[in-house]
């Protein structure tokens, strides 16, 4: 999803790898306020069920964050199962601890460009028979978590990488290119009329094209009356974003008036180009969160759904999965507070 090349990555890898993953790692001295305590709005984080094994992080988690999102579980890509079946297992997981620790669920993803199960593309019957199966999934997942999951991101990713229009995928060509969004957003709603109908996606602070491209959206579906509740900015960046970029970009999307969800932010020190400078970089890492914090805890209390990191620990982050190198997070592979949560911690107690 990013737009960094792999051979960027990979020699900016070779040179992290150089200095250490521990150099990353500079975890803060002294007492750590629970991060959630520091915040009038809810802090979120992301988890797959595995994680919940690990003592480590469900103590981590439970003190610091008061907001989880299913990093996949929660998915098409899990819970349509070949032969048109759901699995819910682990998202029920997710959700009873959610739920045992008084920490909200938010809902990723109903429907997603990346996500088109055999469950689906094997349907060829008529455009019916696909819509009918395309609401009974949406309703099957919302319906269960009515009550519990705060929120959806009902339509992920729906704008074009480079801004140029709405993306193509097996639900626009079966249902219609807005059609499909407007669809979603509806079945939503009926399947619960509290939650807060999200559309979400990335890149918005680096590519002004896409920015203006995703608010053409959000103008058309709120013009046409669609329950769009709210609007996701996942906030993935590396160190190398220009100073203020996350800043303008929530201010943009705010003037809609409705709640925004930083929904994934994290900082790579890899992606991006090549390795400049590994303090320099972790520097940055800080700057970017505390902007990105004070910018959301500037918003009127109305629109500050959540502020979720995608990941707790860098060890966990779907970055380190790609580049072991990285560490784009707030909290090191031992579970220690970095710098970068510093940083963070700071903005939110101005
Ligand atoms: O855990 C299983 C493992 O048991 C199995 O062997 C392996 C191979 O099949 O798969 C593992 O699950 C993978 C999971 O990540 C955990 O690593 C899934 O296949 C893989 O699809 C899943 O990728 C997730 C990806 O979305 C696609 O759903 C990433 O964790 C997750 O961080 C990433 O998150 C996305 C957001 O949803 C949307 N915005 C961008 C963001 C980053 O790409």
């Amino acid at each position: 999803m990013t737009w960094t090349t792999r051979r960027a990555v990979l020699g900016s890898a070779l040179a992290l790898a150089a200095c250490g993953k521990q150099a990353n790692s500079q975890p803060i001295p002294g007492p750590v306020p629970p991060l959630k305590s520091l915040a009038p709005f809810p802090m979120g984080t992301c988890l797959q069920a595995r994680f919940l094994d690990d003592p480590t992080w469900t103590t981590l988690a439970a003190d610091h964050f008061s907001q989880l999102t299913a990093e996949w579980e929660m998915k098409m890509e899990y819970i349509a199962k070949p032969d048109g079946g759901f699995q819910f297992d682990r998202a029920d997981r997710i959700a009873d601890f959610a739920g045992r620790n008084g920490m909200r669920l938010f809902g990723h993803a109903l429907v997603w460009y990346a996500n088109e199960p055999d469950a689906f593309k094997n349907l060829d019957e008529t455009r019916q028979a696909f819509g009918r199966a395309y609401d009974n999934y949406i309703t099957a997942v919302v319906g269960r978590y009515r009550g519990r999951a705060s929120g959806w991101d009902v339509v992920n990713e729906p704008i074009l990488d480079d801004g140029s229009g709405l993306r193509q995928s097996l639900w626009s060509r079966r249902l219609g290119e807005i059609d499909h969004i407007r669809r979603a957003l509806d079945t939503a709603r009926a399947a619960d009329p509290d939650a807060v109908l999200f559309i979400n996606d990335y890149n918005l602070e680096s590519r002004p094209a896409k920015l203006a491209a995703y608010q053409r959206l959000i103008e058309k579906l709120l013009a046409a009356g669609a329950p769009l509740g709210g609007i996701g900015c996942q906030t993935h960046t590396e160190s190398e974003l220009p100073p203020g970029s996350i800043a303008r970009t929530l201010t943009d999307l705010a003037r809609f008036g409705l709640p925004l969800h930083v929904s994934e932010m994290d900082v790579s020190l890899v992606q991006g180009g090549p390795f400049a400078n590994k303090d320099l970089a972790r520097q940055r890492q800080g700057e970017l969160y505390a902007e990105a914090a004070a910018a959301f805890a500037a918003l009127p209390a109305a629109q500050q759904f959540a502020f979720t990191v995608w990941g707790v620990r860098d060890g966990d982050s779907w970055l380190a999965r790609e580049n072991r190198a990285d560490a784009p997070l707030l909290f090191d592979d031992a579970g220690r507070a970095k710098a970068s949560f510093s940083a963070l911690a700071a903005a939110l107690r101005r």
